[in-house]
């Protein structure tokens, strides 16, 4: 088959896609597929460098590079690649591409690409494409939208609402609706860039600053102390959960993507009812947002093995030791034939 493997975009998990991206096409030539990589981010007249500045100051994306240099040996043969490729973002070399391909396989991570917009592009020029379709993807990418959705749906998910740039007072609502400490993220993002946590109303302020770097909208969430899990869904079917158990306590970019920094226990010692219990919100997510293909949902629970469903992720990460390909081997699907799973099912 021939399969062109999107990388790239222009997002803070920019990194991170083309780390995913190059492990699933690997992976797909050493199934016989015809496979290439396009970065959609060349055609900007922005090289990999300048893309440090966008966000200049800003200490978890400075780390970005290095960090995920550090985790994928195969990258510096990707970004050579870069350089070479003279494509343009959605100009007439990408889709000319993404036409001749039977079907193309979505490595990108946050905002575009994974909210949407790429997936509606393509269902107008009848390109064929993996994962969730554009509402999907829209409504998943949003955390503010999501979170409506998961409440009017009965998933239980932290107490939350959402902030816009420049919304005065906001404090007053996190004092009365659930108090500190609170988490404060930036609406649309992934991988927790531009997401911490605030004891107090000084922290609270700096923390929506941080974020409204990112996006004008932010969410703000109650706190929930307790363990971290994700349950990934393949083909409308719950895959074994996961639990992520942070070094440093917060599950953040560098945790995410540094080697050693988290241990990841999977299938997770947790009871059969509550695994049951997760699996199910997770299958009700994927429903309720109208996933398609597969997603992963990341969930929390607190001592008293109350959970909450945080979010959706509609491209979760894909490299072999990502969550999503680690809960596949535990059902015996390899890195590769999930790879190929998700093809076939999105040309179904
Ligand atoms: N947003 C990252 C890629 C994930 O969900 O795995
Ligand atoms: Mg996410």
């Amino acid at each position: 088959m021939k399969i062109v493997v999107l990388a790239g975009g222009l997002s803070t998990e920019r990194d991170v896609s083309i780390n995913s991206a190059s492990k699933v096409c690997k992976a797909l030539r050493e199934k016989g597929h015809q496979a290439v990589i396009l970065d959609i981010f060349l055609g900007h007249g922005k090289t990999g460098d300048s893309l440090e500045g966008i966000f200049e100051g800003d200490p978890q994306l400075t780390q970005m590079s290095d960090t995920i240099q550090s985790v994928d040996p195969d990258l510096e043969a990707v970004k050579a690649m870069r350089t070479e490729n003279p494509d343009c973002l959605f100009g007439p070399n990408v889709i000319e591409i993404c036409r001749m391909a039977d079907i193309v396989y979505m490595g990108l991570h946050g905002a575009e690409g994974e909210n949407g917009k790429v997936q509606a592009a393509f269902d107008v020029l009848g390109i064929r494409y993996t994962g969730s379709g554009y509402l999907g993807s829209a409504m998943a990418m949003d955390k503010g939208v999501a979170k409506k959705m998961f409440q009017a749906a009965g998933i239980p998910t932290p107490k939350g609402f959402t902030v816009k740039k420049g919304e005065k007072d906001s404090v007053k609502r996190v004092v009365s609706e659930f108090g500190f400490p609170c988490v404060v993220k930036p609406c649309c993002g992934g991988s927790s860039v531009g997401v911490s946590f605030a004891e107090n109303e000084a922290q609270y302020q700096d923390a929506l600053e941080l974020a409204f770097r990112y996006e004008d909208e932010v969410v703000v969430e109650e706190c929930i102390h307790g363990r971290e899990f994700s349950a990934g869904v393949v083909a409308g079917e719950a895959l074994p959960v996961i639990e992520i158990i942070p070094k440093t306590g917060f599950y953040d970019y560098k945790t995410k993507y540094q080697a050693g920094m988290a241990e990841d226990v999977c299938p997770a010692e947790l009871s059969e009812a509550l695994t049951k219990e997760m699996q199910g919100y997770a299958l009700d997510v994927y429903r309720e947002l109208k996933l398609e293909v597969y997603g992963r949902i990341d969930f929390l629970l607190n001592e008293k093995n109350e959970m909450y469903c945080l979010e959706a992720n509609t491209l979760p990460g894909m490299t072999p030791t990502s969550l999503l390909p680690q809960e596949a081997l535990a059902v015996g699907v390899d890195y590769g034939t999930l790879c190929e799973k998700i093809i076939q099912e999105a040309l179904k």
